[in-house]
């Protein structure tokens, strides 16, 4: 029926309304370019706008889309699409955050939750997930992901694209997912946003890769294009990547859209002209051009010049126009125009409830010696920091819809959530950073946070003698929500010096301090680790982030997030992840220096806190592995099993964690690989066996002939708290 009813369509179409479905216009502000789109209305009555962004509320995208289904020639709807991408008004925290919640079901949820919001609000596409894996947290998107893991960055990835789309794309608040950023483009070199790639097939196929592969396989319906160059050829002029790949081995039948102004960027990369990258571009594979209407402006030229098939076009024309027919907007245009949901559905008090949940499981306690907390409900606390008194730092990045104004402070928040019970004091004790330019390149779109001009010392003095006056210290610090997100690389990973003065400050008073530690990345907080009791990490936990804060430095909920990205020691031991290779020369356990062994001089080549670390207001003992059989061949499995003990005094949550290690490989593996968890929750003195089944399904990987395969041989198992902290047993793989 679909087909049918397109090719009907199509054949009435010019070539010029062909390529007028291929141009993405923002709906008139700047996103993250200097670009912005005009003459907008003129061009949807001319058909050449297929989508829209940036542009909000059932009223003004009835306004727009009523232009283009009664104005323009062939009464063709618009695609409206915004970065919907951890909540809409109702924001929950970061993606990476809510990686650490390692709950599937949670982060599904967080995303049936933005769609229904956004679909009120006139939206029917979101530019999330963002599945870019990264193990370098001098980038500053790595706070948009989930980590450095592609075996839980698939599932999140899978599950995301469930909750937008659920299971018809039609319904009325469902909304389009797509993928991004296609591809590697959390591998930038050096951190740096934007910068070049250049990647084995090895570790692409097996590191970088399936996490989108795994939402092309959910379904997701689009996909958009990195700015970076792979291997030489920039992304969204990448043919291999957008058509033999994304196409012919995924099978991937959505349409791809670019980053924004990608196509143009292509002369800057040194392509060639605007007509020539743009062609060059669509026929890579790629569909649709966001802003920069390179499409829209030099397409028909090149194909009267043939450089561009008619057919090409065509193909992509049909590619978008499926999109809005599998979203009902051929239907109803105005499906999405509900001004009735708009009132009702956005900022829902069941929505602000969960993203306090969701922020609370999000959590990661670092820290936590003599059980400093969680705080008693009496006393007095000295809340103290630059990040305290702040309720628009709260939401991160990529929050644009996100209801700043209500979003409480953590002083706020825990006045509100505490009642009198406690008395709060509070000094700002610090600026965010020395410089003050510094500051306003990390605090833009308007969060910023207030400076305060007098000398250091003064600040200090005044945050010391509130310390004094109360029984424990809440240091709120780390960095803004705008020091991490897009265009936000950083080269020093550790808390800003003046805040870092702070802390030490605080410290001498003898008051036991507690650091509420606000960041978008893994950090370098070594010092901090051997100095500071209680370090409790809150990422950037969303709208209701004061209150789940205080639930848990309260304990009304017991921190169980566990981290998906590395903490190093260093900036300079970057990047650090759990997964790497053996090397020829290798470290022996425990050392941390040998002479012509892989280490260096000044530091160990430990992580600080490795993937899958984190506390809890209770402890957990492992068992030794069970194994079923010592081996299995292919086509059947094990199963291997631990008992967990809650060994502390609270109930508790814990992500139990599998790893594998192939002993023997065509290629080299790695040292240890995730292959599966579950989040189980213990009562105190409970235990559960908790049973993981293994198959040769979970054994594959890319061989050095991109071969999918698992090889017969020695395994090693490992079942723990952490990668580092585990149980190990070995199994054999047989033919
Ligand atoms: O979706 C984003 C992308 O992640 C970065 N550039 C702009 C796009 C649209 O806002």
């Amino acid at each position: 029926k679909m087909n049918t009813f397109i090719s009907g369509l199509m054949s009435k179409m010019t070539l010029d309304e062909k390529i007028g479905q291929l141009n993405l216009l923002t709906g008139g502000e700047a996103t993250t370019g200097s670009v912005v789109s005009s003459d907008v209305e003129s061009k949807i009555k001319k058909g050449q706008v297929g989508g829209m962004f940036s542009f909000t509320t059932p009223q003004k995208i009835r306004k727009a889309q009523e232009i283009a289904v009664q104005q323009s020639r062939l009464k063709i709807p618009i695609i409206f699409g915004q970065d919907v991408i951890h909540g809409y008004k109702t924001t929950f925290p970061i993606p990476l955050a809510l990686s650490c919640s390692w709950d599937l079901a949670l982060i599904e949820k967080t995303a049936r939750i933005a769609a229904v919001e956004a679909s009120a609000d006139g939206l029917n596409w979101t530019f999330s997930p963002m599945v870019d894996i990264s193990r370098d947290p001098r980038w500053g998107r790595i706070s948009e992901g989930s980590g450095e893991d592609p075996y839980l960055g698939s599932k999140i990835a899978r599950a995301m694209v469930k909750g937008y789309q659920g299971d018809d794309l039609s319904r009325y608040n469902t909304i389009m997912a797509c993928v991004k950023h296609f591809a590697l483009y959390g591998a930038a070199e050096a951190g740096r946003d934007y910068n070049t790639t250049d990647m084995s097939l090895d570790r692409m196929y097996n590191d970088y890769l399936p996490p989108y592969k795994a939402a092309i396989d959910a379904g997701a319906g689009s996909i958009m294009t990195s700015f970076n160059d792979i291997n030489g050829v920039p992304a969204t002029a990448n043919k291999w990547l957008m058509t033999d790949l994304l196409r012919k081995q995924w099978g991937f039948k959505g349409f791809v859209v670019t980053d924004y102004t990608a196509v143009n960027e292509l002369m800057d990369h040194g392509l060639g002209n605007l007509q020539t990258v743009s062609a060059l571009s669509l026929n890579a594979g790629v569909d649709m051009d966001m802003v920069g209407e390179g499409f829209l402006t030099t397409l028909k030229k090149s194909v009267q010049e043939g450089k561009v098939k008619a057919a090409q076009i065509d193909i992509s024309c049909r590619l978008v126009l499926e999109a809005k027919y599998k979203l009902g907007l051929f239907a109803d245009p105005f499906r999405y125009c509900d001004e009735e949901r708009a009132k009702t559905e956005i900022l829902k008090p069941e929505h602000l409830q969960y993203a306090r949940l969701a922020a609370g499981q999000s959590f990661v306690l670092l820290k936590n010696d003599n059980q400093t907390l969680p705080l008693r409900k009496t006393g007095t606390v000295a809340v103290i920091g630059p990040l305290a008194n702040t309720g628009t730092n709260m939401p991160g990045t990529w929050s644009v819809n996100s209801d700043l104004a209500s979003t409480a402070s953590l002083i706020d928040g825990m006045k509100a959530t505490l009642g009198s019970s406690v008395k709060i004091l509070h000094s700002v004790g610090a600026n965010l950073v020395a410089d003050e330019a510094y500051q306003k390149r990390a605090t833009m779109f308007g969060r910023d946070i207030p400076r305060d001009n007098r000398p250091e010392e003064e600040i200090i003095k005044e945050a010391v003698e509130v310390a004094k006056k109360s029984d424990v210290v809440v240091a709120a610090l780390g960095e803004a929500s705008e020091m991490t997100g897009e265009a936000s690389s950083r080269t020093n990973l550790e808390i800003p010096d003046v805040q870092k003065r702070l802390l030490q400050a605080l410290l001498k008073t003898g008051k036991p301090v507690v650091l509420v530690l606000f960041t978008g990345r893994p950090l370098a907080i070594k010092w901090e680790d051997e100095n500071v009791p209680a370090i409790l990490n809150v990422w950037f936990g969303g709208t209701e982030a004061a209150a789940a804060i205080t639930d848990v430095l309260f304990g009304d909920v017991n921190p169980s997030g566990k981290l998906t990205a590395t903490f190093p020691q260093n900036v300079g031991q970057v990047p650090l992840y759990y997964s790497h290779k053996n090397t020829g020369r290798p470290l022996q356990n425990g050392q941390w220096f040998s002479k012509f062994r892989s280490n260096y001089l000044d530091v160990s080549n430990d992580p600080l806190y490795p993937f899958g670390y984190g506390l809890s207001y209770t402890s957990f003992a492992y068992s030794p592995i069970k194994l079923s059989n010592e081996s299995f061949k292919m086509g059947g499995s094990i199963t291997v099993s631990v008992a967990v003990t809650n060994t502390g005094l609270r109930e508790g949550k814990e992500v139990v964690q599998l790893y594998t290690q192939d002993l023997v490989g065509s290629s080299t593996r790695p040292v240890k690989e995730l292959k599966n968890f579950q989040k189980i929750s213990l009562f105190p003195g409970e235990t559960k066996t908790v049973t993981f089944t293994i198959s040769a399904d979970d054994l594959k990987f890319y061989n050095s002939s991109l071969k999918y395969a698992a090889e017969p041989g020695d395994f090693k198992v490992f079942i723990g708290t952490n990668s580092r902290d585990v149980k190990e047993a070995k199994f054999k793989l047989t033919l």
